[in-house]
């Protein structure tokens, strides 16, 4: 893919459905009793690898024009004929671990080689600990691994990365476990799982204490099946908003945008640096907030440091954020983001890497990295390891770089935006 610096940016879009979200809603879709409607649901690779591993568990989805309809099973599900492949969706494989945790027959995750490469032990050891037999390469560290489930008991786990897949795993399992179940993490992760079991008629109870913040919850509680809005991802619409800030004359309005606090980390950042942007039309959707989201270009943006206690509210939005931090005053630093070694592609060596091939001072970090802002994009060569937010952090560099940019692969976009590029020429001047 060639890049070339545009003049601009105007118009409004609305960007695709929350990942994290309409992953959940097919899952709780499935474990809930009766028909659950999803409205906006992303389509997407990711969501797919879900929405097949449900449909493999015997789930009946009936995919309308504008919704998808499942018919719930209350966990009462059918062994798989295969392996489930979860392609390059670390969300799907440990959320649906979790799942298969609870179940007596006997299945099989797997991945693509991104995901085979990536820490399964956060799961599979506590679900251990629940009760259910899980076994995999590098002793269940690594994908493939094989569940057995079983009837399990509640535990008290401490999640010591603040992983919002690792607490929705174990919330998913500790549903159809006896006694309760109850994670703490020292910082609060996206907190989707909690609201979704909120709307379908759980009860969970959340608090935060010295401890740190505690989820509870109650087994063997019955979900009913509800209507599901997907609001628009903030990780897909902060492209768009780095790319408004970055460019001469950029105005945008991008509408139903998720702005849920676990997850607003980038906009707050963003807003620290000087930007220009106005939440409108605040509201709640299906249990989440959501705005429409202004942004102008002109202010002079200075550098920022992101601390590791906010890495869990913009973990998804680094890359971009990175670049952004380039074009910034002053000498930005990310700390306590160790994670981003282990996402979809090593993170911080792809922005390190990139980032130097396009001019810019960057000094790496094992756990981030400080870029030198202030000076121009170079457009040059780039590797986007087949990693989705990757691929668009640094398309959208080269639009606003000086020269031609090329990018080595890009199809890995299809893993949460499909239409990216058309959207990017509709509002691109
Ligand atoms: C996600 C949680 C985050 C995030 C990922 C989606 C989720 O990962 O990076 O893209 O939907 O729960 P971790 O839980 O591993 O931090």
């Amino acid at each position: 893919m060639q890049i070339n610096r545009i003049k601009g940016v105007e118009g409004e879009l609305r960007v695709p459905s929350d990942k994290s979200i309409s992953h959940r809603a097919v899952i709780f879709g499935a474990i809930a009793t009766g028909d659950t409607e999803v409205y906006n649901w992303l389509d997407s690779a990711d969501t797919r690898a879900t929405l097949r591993a449900i449909e493999s568990l015997g789930v009946k989805v009936i995919k309308e024009k504008d919704k998808l309809i499942l018919k719930g099973r209350s966990y009462n599900f059918t062994e798989p004929k295969d392996v489930l492949d979860a392609a390059n969706s670390g969300t799907t494989a440990r959320l649906m671990s979790g799942v298969l945790a609870t179940q007596e027959f006997f299945s099989v995750v797997t991945g693509d080689d991104s995901l085979r490469n990536r820490p399964m032990l956060r799961v599979v050891e506590p679900l251990r600990n629940m009760g259910a037999l899980l076994d995999g390469r590098e002793k269940g560290n690594k994908l493939p691994i094989c569940i057995r489930g079983n009837k399990l008991k509640g535990i008290s786990y401490f999640n010591k990365k603040s992983s919002a897949q690792v607490k929705s795993s174990l919330l998913l399992a500790g549903l159809k476990a006896e006694g309760i179940t109850e994670v703490i993490e020292p910082t609060l992760s996206r907190d989707h799982t909690e609201r979704m079991l909120k709307l379908f008629g759980a009860e969970v109870i959340t608090l935060s204490e010295e401890r740190g913040h505690i989820v509870k919850l109650k087994g063997m509680q019955e979900l009913e099946a509800r209507e599901v809005f997907c609001p628009a991802d903030i990780s897909s619409a902060a492209f768009f908003v780095a790319l408004t800030l970055m460019v001469e004359k950029g105005e945008l309005l991008l509408r139903d945008v998720l702005i849920n606090p676990t997850r607003d980390g980038f906009l707050k950042k963003v807003m620290e640096m000087g930007a220009d942007i106005q939440l409108l039309n605040t509201r709640e959707v299906s249990m989440e907030p959501v705005a429409d989201i202004f942004v102008k270009s002109g202010a002079k943006l200075k550098a920022v440091e992101v601390k590791p206690e906010e890495i869990p509210s913009l973990i998804d939005e680094i890359p971009i954020l990175a670049v952004l931090m380039a074009t910034a005053e002053g000498t930005s630093i990310v700390r306590g983001a160790k994670e981003l070694r282990v996402k979809e592609s090593d993170r911080i060596r792809a922005v390190v890497q990139n980032l130097r091939n396009m001019g810019i001072d960057v000094e790496e970090f094992d756990d981030g990295f400080a870029v030198k802002g202030g000076k121009e994009l170079k457009g040059t060569e780039i590797r986007t390891y087949s990693d989705h937010r990757i691929a668009m952090a640094f398309t959208v560099a080269g639009l606003v770089a000086h020269g031609e940019t090329t990018l080595d692969d890009v199809r890995c976009v299809q893993i949460s935006y499909p239409n990216f590029y058309v959207d990017l020429t509709a509002v691109s001047l």
